[in-house]
């Protein structure tokens, strides 16, 4: 889908010759020893070799999440033998890590020998969803192997569809609860944040019952109905997710508040009676006709001026565009549907399905989540 004009702009002209002289050794040497440029060549340069090297950068990582190495720092710092003890490593094996991990601040030296957390170690061990993240992604690093043919079409079956295996076609209602339990729990173990990203930036506190479509195992309402002790609370999911719910929200005292519903949110009935509809981490998993159905039935399913809110990332998400169009872009290209979305792309599907002009609100991570809501006309 075209995001921009297609057609020439008086500015091809320009930057045609700027990538003529970027493109140019010469033109590269002296930007280099050019002392108001060379700052701008260096940055140039470092974000190249990045995006060279970057999937090392991610072995690294994953590398420290399947030995534990940040729980093993949790402590304080450590000596490279005592680690290599520990996380049962060769002494060269433990320090090459180390060293790696350290350039990339995940871990920080502390003197010759010893290491403690970094920042980005440090951030991760207080949200431990990022490390599941990581290790998911050894699906997603097989399916990328071949990029081409992937973006070919020639891979009908990939890893990461098998993970999410409502992505990939078929009555999802049929999926057992063994197929739906890995991403049931990856979701879960991230959603913590995402809710208090949510909660903090839309008012929940105005409505009387919301039904949170592609719920999941009710980690989200968990955290809605500890903010808001006042809110009814409706879910609808696959059968064996709804299960998952059910028993959650039953668990943790709610029984008298919720209602769990199974089925296929795009050919089954949704529940009556929510004044806010929520679909979280839902509309970028799915194509745009789904997405149309999706809507559709959220505006069925609500009064008029009722709410839908949309919160997941999105695509030209500013200072973070590689997060949207490269990392969600192969990600879900992976999966076998959907697309990370512009507010405004999400605005011209809601308008299609009879909701109002939606509001982008802040929120403090933009990278993470972007909140969309929208009143049904
Ligand atoms: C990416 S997960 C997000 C879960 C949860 N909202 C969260 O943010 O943690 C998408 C959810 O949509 C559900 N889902 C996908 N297709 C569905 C369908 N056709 N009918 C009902 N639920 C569906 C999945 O089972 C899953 O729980």
């Amino acid at each position: 889908m075209p995001r921009g004009p297609a057609s020439a702009t008086w500015g091809d002209g320009f930057l045609r010759l700027r990538n003529r002289l970027l493109a140019n050794p010469a033109f590269q040497r002296a930007a280099a020893r050019f002392l108001p440029t060379r700052f701008i060549a260096r940055r140039r340069a470092r974000e190249l070799f990045d995006l060279v090297a970057g999937f090392v950068y991610s072995q690294v990582l994953l590398a420290c999440v399947q030995l534990r190495l940040l729980e093993a720092l949790a402590d304080g710092p450590r000596t490279v033998a005592d680690l290599a003890e520990t996380l049962a490593l060769p002494h060269e094996g433990m320090q090459r890590l180390l060293w790696a991990a350290a350039s990339l601040r995940l871990v920080e030296r502390r003197g010759d020998d010893r290491f403690g957390l970094g920042v980005h170690g440090a951030a991760m061990l207080g949200n431990p969803g990022i490390a599941a993240m990581v290790e998911h992604h050894g699906l997603l690093y097989a399916d990328l192997a071949d990029p081409v043919a992937l973006l070919r079409g020639r891979r009908d079956r990939t890893a990461l569809g098998a993970h999410w295996p409502y992505a990939m076609g078929g009555d999802p209602r049929n999926l057992s609860s063994e197929q739906v339990s890995a991403y049931t729990t990856l979701m879960a173990a991230s959603q913590p944040l995402v809710a208090a990203e949510i909660l903090d930036a839309y008012p929940f506190h105005r409505h009387r019952c919301v039904l949170d479509a592609g719920g999941g195992d009710g980690s989200f309402l968990l955290s809605v109905a500890s903010r808001i002790p006042t809110l009814r609370l409706m879910l609808i999911d696959l059968p064996p997710v709804a299960d998952r719910a059910r028993v959650r929200l039953r668990t943790a005292g709610l029984s008298e508040r919720m209602s769990v519903t199974a089925g296929d949110f795009l050919s089954d009935a949704w529940p009556d009676g929510a004044d806010l509809v929520t679909l979280v981490r839902v509309v970028h998993d799915h194509d745009d006709p789904a997405v149309l159905e999706l809507f559709r039935r959220a505006h069925r399913a609500l009064p008029p001026g009722g709410t839908l809110l949309i919160a997941e990332p999105m695509a030209d998400t500013p200072g973070a565009e590689p997060m949207g169009d490269a990392y969600f872009g192969f990600y879900l290209l992976a999966m076998g549907s959907g697309r990370a979305r512009t507010p405004d792309e999400l605005g011209a599907l809601l308008d299609r399905a009879g909701f109002d002009v939606p509001r982008l609100l802040p929120t403090r991570m933009p990278l993470q989540t972007r909140v969309l809501v929208a009143r049904r006309l």
